[in-house]
Order: C-alpha cells, then structure tokens, then sequence
C-alpha cells in the first residue's frame, strides 16, 4: 500500500536493518528506529525519533515488542515483574500517549497481548498478568480514542516458533503446545503479522476494541 515502515529495534540492529533491506528491495520506504523500553523514557524517545521522520502523520503503530519469563509465583522476583511490567505494559501505554499527536482519522493501533492472558499455560503468571494489562487497554484506548477516528485492537497469539518461545525447539515442549491446539502445528510469526496486517488495514475498518485470538484454536 505504498507506506513508509519504521522497524524498531533494542538489541537487535542487525535483524532490523535486514527487515529495513527486505523492504526497501521490495520497492518500498523503511528505516530503523532505536529505543529501550525497560527505560523509563524509552516510548517517549521511540516517539520522538518517529515524529521527527514521519511528520504530522502516523496511519498504523503495531506496539509488538514484548518480553517473557517463565518462572514459578515463587521463583519470580520483584526485579522480573517490574522489567515485564516496563517493557510489556508501561511501554505500549506510552508509546501510544506519545504518539497521539499523529494519530487520527483512519490511524490503526494494534497491540500484542497472548493467550496466556486467558489460559493458564506453563508458569507465566506474571508474563500474563502484562498481557491481561494489554487486553484491558485495548477496550480503554478504543474507547477513548473512537472520537479520533482511531481504531485499536490486539491479537493474542498462542505459541509461536520465535526466539521467545525457545520450548517450541524441545520435543517435549512441542508436543505440549500441540497438544493443546485443535490445529496440529506450531504457529508461525507469519500467521500473526498477517492478522496484525488485516486489523491494520481498512478492510478491519468496522473491528475495534478487539483482542483477537490467533493461536490454533488452543485451550478450546
Ligand atoms: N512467541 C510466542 O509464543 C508469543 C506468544 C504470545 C505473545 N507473544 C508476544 O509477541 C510479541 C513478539 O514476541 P516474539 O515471540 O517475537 O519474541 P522475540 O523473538 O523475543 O522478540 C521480542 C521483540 O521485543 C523487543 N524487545 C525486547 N526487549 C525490549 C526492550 N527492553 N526494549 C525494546 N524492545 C524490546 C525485541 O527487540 P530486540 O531484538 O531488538 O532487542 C524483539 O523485537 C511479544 O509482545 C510477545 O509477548 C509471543
């Protein structure tokens, strides 16, 4: 659709800067755009970087970045629950907040929330607490910013095959995940970018407030 793609990255310059080439190849207008979320002002300095690149307008902000951990109610310390509550939940809340001044009539947000926010699987409860967080925010920013003209939803993935969710590689953790989805494969990133791609686009234009599921059809 001919837009201009800001790839944000943390650590990862070299696999942003790959999506950037990917893009640019394909004929289109990327960059790469820096910012630590476990920061305080991390959104504010993401936003700020894209404000001055894209200008007065912002059409689509995918807030995708996310971290987890997989520790018992015991194990988790309080360090854990305030890195996951900075990155997953303070982060998104105020890139959005940031970013408001470019958002309007048409604008798409989506966020990333997970199916863990509704299922208990594995030993995530604080992970999924932020995800819980993010499902809430979705209802309250709809509400919030429909007068805009702004939409925004989520999606809640099920497991993914990413570096995330490292337990997909073992056997024993492939054969948790499938047997808890009625579609018998792991998920891949490409079946969530295409949902996170349609709830972006106009053809998603009537969909807001939404978290949707896009996992396999796990924990039926
Ligand atoms: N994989 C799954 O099974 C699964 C399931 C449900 C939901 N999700 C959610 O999907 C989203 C993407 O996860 P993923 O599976 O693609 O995980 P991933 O491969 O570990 O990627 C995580 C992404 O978050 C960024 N990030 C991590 N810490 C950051 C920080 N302190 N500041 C800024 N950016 C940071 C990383 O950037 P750098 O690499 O540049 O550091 C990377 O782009 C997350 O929100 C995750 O919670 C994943």
């Amino acid at each position: 659709m001919g837009a201009q793609v800001l790839v944000h990255y943390s650590t990862g310059e070299g696999e942003a800067r790959a999506v950037v080439a990917e893009i640019s190849k394909a004929g289109g207008r990327a960059g790469a755009v820096s910012a630590d979320f476990s920061a305080p002002d991390g959104a504010h300095k993401l936003a700020k970087q894209v404000r001055a690149i894209v200008g007065d307008r912002l059409d689509v902000l995918v807030a995708n970045a996310g971290i987890s951990k997989s520790a018992t109610i015991e194990e988790t310390t309080v360090e854990d629950f305030d890195r996951l509550f900075a990155v997953n939940v303070r982060a998104p809340f105020f890139l959005v907040q940031q970013l408001l001044p470019i958002l309007g009539k048409g604008s798409s947000i989506v966020l990333v929330s997970s199916l863990a926010a509704n299922a208990a699987v594995g030993t995530l409860a604080a992970y999924a607490a932020t995800k819980g967080a993010i499902a809430t925010l979705v209802k309250h920013f709809a509400s919030d910013l429909g007068e805009r003209g702004v939409r925004v939803n989520a999606v809640a993935p099920g497991a993914i095959a990413t570096d995330m969710s490292s337990f997909t590689k073992t056997d024993a953790g492939r054969d948790f995940t499938l047997s808890i989805q009625a579609l018998k494969r792991l998920g891949q990133p490409d079946d969530v970018g295409d949902v996170v791609a349609f709830l972006a686009s106009n053809e998603a234009r009537w969909i807001n407030g939404d978290t949707v599921r896009v996992d396999g059809g796990s924990k039926l």
